[in-house]
């Protein structure tokens, strides 16, 4: 299975999940729901650092009440974000650190944030859709592939299709 096409779960309920809560803690970040009047900023953000369907899957966590889209801030500065219950409801993601900010937990954060959300939202289990690095997810909180083939995403509009028919 390539690991882009592939969904990961996550138990809300096990040990794992208890860890994950308390080294988050541990994070030297601030971490709350985005607001609607930051869209802009957000979508703008999302674009430079990472791609254009990101920013539609942000919009529309951004559209809920309560925000779907949880920011990470160092001073002020947009440095993260986690996105749940966008593309499909039970899913996590996306989810972006800035480049120079990796590997100082800020991912690992907003994951525990995310899941806890989700769990307060009544899920038991949180699904990973379409994940690139599935060891972060195992590490950070034992999620393990669905044994399926397909996805959420696998057929997608591509830009090139608009562009081709455009006039
Ligand atoms: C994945 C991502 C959000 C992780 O953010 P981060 O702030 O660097 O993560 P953390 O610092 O909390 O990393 C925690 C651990 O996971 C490891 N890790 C981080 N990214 C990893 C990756 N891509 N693959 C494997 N391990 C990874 C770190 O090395 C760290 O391990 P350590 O505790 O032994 O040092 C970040 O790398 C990113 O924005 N990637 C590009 C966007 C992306 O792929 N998003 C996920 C889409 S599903």
């Amino acid at each position: 299975m390539n690991e882009w096409t592939m969904d990961l779960l996550v138990n809300l309920y096990c040990d794992k999940f208890e860890e994950l809560q308390q080294r988050a803690g541990g994070v030297d970040v601030a971490i709350r729901p985005a607001l609607p009047p930051e869209l802009h900023i957000i979508q703008d953000w999302v674009r430079r650092h990472f791609s254009a369907y990101w920013v539609s899957e942000v919009t529309i966590a951004l559209a809920r009440q309560p925000s779907g889209c949880l920011i990470a801030t160092i001073e002020g500065e947009l440095v993260g974000f986690a996105c749940y219950d966008t593309t499909a409801r039970g899913f996590f993601g996306p989810t972006g650190v800035r480049a120079d900010y990796r590997g100082r937990g800020i991912g690992t954060a907003l994951l525990a944030r995310a899941l806890e959300a989700m769990k307060g939202q009544g899920y038991a289990y949180a699904i990973i859709g379409c994940v690139g690095p599935a060891e972060f997810y195992r590490i950070a909180a034992d999620a393990y592939p669905i044994p399926s083939i397909g996805s959420v995403y696998q057929r997608l509009l591509r830009p090139s299709l608009e562009t081709e028919t455009a006039p």
